[in-house]
Formats: structure tokens, sequence, C-alpha cells
């Protein structure tokens, strides 16, 4: 037995799709796919002739329109997942803190992550978390919109760093280029939170100075109905 395991990036938002499944039964998970790429996502699965079970968003993405109603439409096998705090009536499950789906001999549990905004899940598999918007490689999701709170976000990434040192990092985003971290290298060297208070840390978190991501507007209601369609206005 063994993990197949398929990091892909989508380069106009710098976002990171991850797939995985297991190699005998075939069951597969792909975690924040997005529009652009999902003819690439879905030959991927084809060729290695996966089962997609569950189609999971770590949250309501702002920046890029998913591509979950797409590929449930194309693998009517698969179930959209999203965390529970996120009232999106295309989802199939809900996922709640703590609840574990099985994809073959592996599962993936959800871990409660708000902060970056309200309805943030990472997940674990393994010796992997994917962290979403959460925890970013030296840095973390910015907190100004979608209910975000730095306070909130303080005590998630805490709750990361109670995973063990070794474990890998998986990121929905990196705009330098890097691919994978890990919990003791973003404890030791995390530019927002490393070695620091919360009031600090609430304090660097509300002093980024972003502009709003350009998609915005389109993204967040495209993504409210997991990607079916595309609301212009
Ligand atoms: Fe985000």
């Amino acid at each position: 037995m063994s993990l197949i395991f398929r990091p892909l990036f989508e380069k106009e938002s710098s976002t990171y799709t991850y797939l995985l499944a297991d190699s005998i039964t075939k069951e597969a998970i792909i975690i924040d796919a997005v529009a652009e790429t999902q003819q690439r996502d879905i030959g991927l699965i084809e060729e290695l002739a996966l089962d997609l079970r569950y189609i999971i968003e770590t949250h309501v993405h702002a920046d890029h329109i998913t591509s979950s109603c797409p590929l449930k439409q194309k693998f009517t096998n698969a179930k959209i997942v999203l965390g529970e705090s996120n009232p999106v009536a295309c989802a199939d499950i809900l996922i709640k803190d703590g609840e574990n789906l099985e994809f073959g001999n592996y599962s993936i549990k959800a871990m409660s992550t708000p902060g970056h905004t309200d309805g943030c899940m990472s997940y674990v598999v393994g010796d992997k978390v994917f962290t979403g918007d959460a925890l970013l490689i030296r840095s973390c999701g910015r907190c100004d919109f979608q209910g975000g709170s730095a306070e909130k976000l303080f005590d998630s990434i805490s709750r990361l760093f109670t995973l063990p040192d070794e474990t890998y990092v998986y990121p929905a985003h990196d705009y330098g280029g890097r691919t994978v971290s890990s919990i003791w290298e973003e404890k030791a060297f995390n530019e927002m939170i490393g070695g620091v208070d919360k009031a600090e840390f609430v304090r660097r978190v509300n002093a980024m100075e972003l502009s709003l991501p350009a998609k915005i507007h389109v993204a967040v209601p495209a993504n409210q109905v997991c990607g079916s369609k595309i609301v212009t206005d």
C-alpha cells in the first residue's frame, strides 16, 4: 500500500491543488481545485484511473474560482466537502472539526482553523497537513474580509503548532515558489507568528497593507455555488 500524492499548481492565483489517492483501491481526494486547471486535473485523475470520492475546499476562496462543481459533474461518485461554518448550499458534506473521511486505507481529518475566514478548515493526512490560507510558508493568511479575525487566526495557528514538529505543511498558496514546509520550520521561522505573542501577531496582521484580490467580487459568489456558475455583478 502506498499513498499517491500529487501537488499541482495554478499559476494565475498561485494556488496549490493537492490530489491524493490510495494506490491499491484508487479511491482519491482533491483539495482546492481551481477552475483554470480543471482539464489538467481531470486528465490526471483519468490517467491514473482514480475513483474520486471527495472534492475538498479549505475555505471559500476570494482569489480564484473553484472547479468543485465541474469535477463533481465529471466524477459522479464524488462529494463536495467544506467546513461546517460555510453557509454553502452546494456542499454535500459540511464537515466538523475532528471528523474523518476515508479514501481507501487512508483518512483525512478535519481541523478547524478559522481566522483567515470564519470557515477555514485544515486537513491532516498522516504526516501532512493542508493548511489552506491559515498557515502559509513563513507567513499567514490575511484577515480583513469573509469574517476574518487575527485573534482567531493566532489561536488556529497555535493549534496547528501542536501537530508533531516533523509534520509537512502544504499551504493553499505560495507566491515565492516554495512548495512545502514543516511545523518546526514555521514555529522557528514564520515571519508573522514565530516567537511572538498574540498581541504582536494581531498587530502585524492588522498592519498588512494589501489590496483586495482582483477576482474577489466574482470569486466569492461563484465559490458559494461551488463554481457551478460565474456571477459577474
Ligand atoms: Fe483565501
